[in-house]
């Protein structure tokens, strides 16, 4: 058996904690503002507004939080790659979460002390935070300040260009919190990597 590696310190769960609930809170209540209608709405559309904007608000502390962590601890170096070589060691995970593991293969990229992550939890994570997480964040704050953003955007109006990349950016942050929890199950027992996040050990 190999021996348990300390790879997800305090802080690291703290904030993935509270970002995972608030995320889950800002889907539930964007997917309402979203799809209500005057007739039916989902959840009252001022307590929608209300918790979207404050959870949204908390996210984005959070958000500052995680930067600066990684920044100036450890954990950012796992969020690291060299771009040579990038594409086949994606290809090598991919075709072993499409055929290997059924075969019972060796995992190609085990984890260890100096590799956290596989290169397709890497390039994710990285796309995630560092692309996909500050566009809605920098969306949603221009929301929040609308007369701040300019009339128009390349001849759009600029509040409608600033929501339809905030949504756009909401879903598929979803699509990736979906996909996100599905490959968290793929680890030594599928409750393994979940245990690992609440009590820090692998
Ligand atoms: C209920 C929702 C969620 C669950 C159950 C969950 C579960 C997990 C688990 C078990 C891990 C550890 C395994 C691993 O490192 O891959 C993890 C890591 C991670 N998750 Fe999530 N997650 C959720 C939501 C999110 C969301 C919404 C984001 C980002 C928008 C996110 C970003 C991350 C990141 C960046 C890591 C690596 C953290 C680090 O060690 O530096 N997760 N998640």
């Amino acid at each position: 058996m190999r021996k348990p590696m300390y790879l997800y310190p305090l802080w690291v769960r703290l904030w993935h904690l509270a970002n995972a609930l608030m995320f889950l809170s800002l889907i539930i209540t964007g997917l309402s503002l979203q799809y209500s209608s005057v007739e039916y709405t989902i959840i009252p559309f001022n307590y929608a507004v209300s918790i979207h904007n404050i959870t949204g608000i908390i996210i984005c502390v959070g958000y500052v939080f995680y930067l600066f962590a990684n920044r100036f601890t450890s954990n950012g170096q796992y969020y690291q790659f060299p771009l040579k070589g990038m594409m086949g060691r994606i290809m090598k995970q991919f075709r072993y979460y499409s055929y290997g593991i059924f075969k019972h293969e060796d995992a190609p990229f085990p984890v260890s002390v100096g590799r956290k992550f596989n290169p397709l939890q890497k390039i994710s994570y990285v796309f995630v935070m560092y692309i996909f997480m500050p566009i809605v964040i920098i969306t949603g704050l221009a929301l929040l300040f609308p007369d701040m953003l300019p009339d128009k955007i390349l001849g759009i109006g600029g509040i409608h260009i600033t929501d339809l990349l905030h949504i756009l950016m909401g879903f598929i942050l979803s699509i990736f919190m979906i996909v996100h929890i599905y490959f968290c199950t793929i680890g030594k027992t599928p409750l393994a990597n979940f245990k690992s996040m609440i009590n820090g050990w692998h």
